[in-house]
């Protein structure tokens, strides 16, 4: 259902839905999904043992804190990527909607578990794995 030639547009597609630290798939290539995702108030600290994870901020701002007292200040229009096996926090003192590159079965909690832990495989609405 996703192979018709159309663009996706990032705008239009974060506006159906509301949650936050929900990340819904937005497409795949390869072992990778493409994720939108609306972020406020501050995440738990968490890493990826198998995995780098990429955020790109597509409108209003990101902090990501990192080990030792490290911030990553991203504006829109900025990407940051995560290294596999960093211990990271985002952090948004006001909505931002985010646009992150991981391999499939990524848990957005990590090895943290707890509370945010996301549902897996939770598509925007519309689209849908190519191969279903
Ligand atoms: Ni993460």
């Amino acid at each position: 259902m996703t192979t018709a030639a159309r663009p996706l547009d990032l705008v239009e597609k974060l506006a159906t839905f509301s949650e936050h630290w929900t990340p819904h798939v937005l497409t795949e290539l390869n072992d990778y999904q493409v994720k939108l995702a609306k972020l406020e108030g501050e995440f738990v600290w968490h890493s990826h043992e198998d995995t780098d994870e990429l955020f790109l901020v597509v409108e209003g701002a990101l902090s990501i804190d990192l080990p030792e007292d490290v911030t990553v200040e991203l504006a829109k229009g900025q990407l940051y990527v995560v290294p596999r096996g960093v211990p990271h926090r985002p952090r948004a003192a006001a909505e931002c909607h985010v646009l992150i590159v991981e391999p499939r079965g990524v848990v957005n909690t990590g090895e943290a578990g707890g509370d945010l832990t996301a549902e897996r495989d939770r598509w925007v609405e519309g689209e849908g794995p190519r191969d279903a």
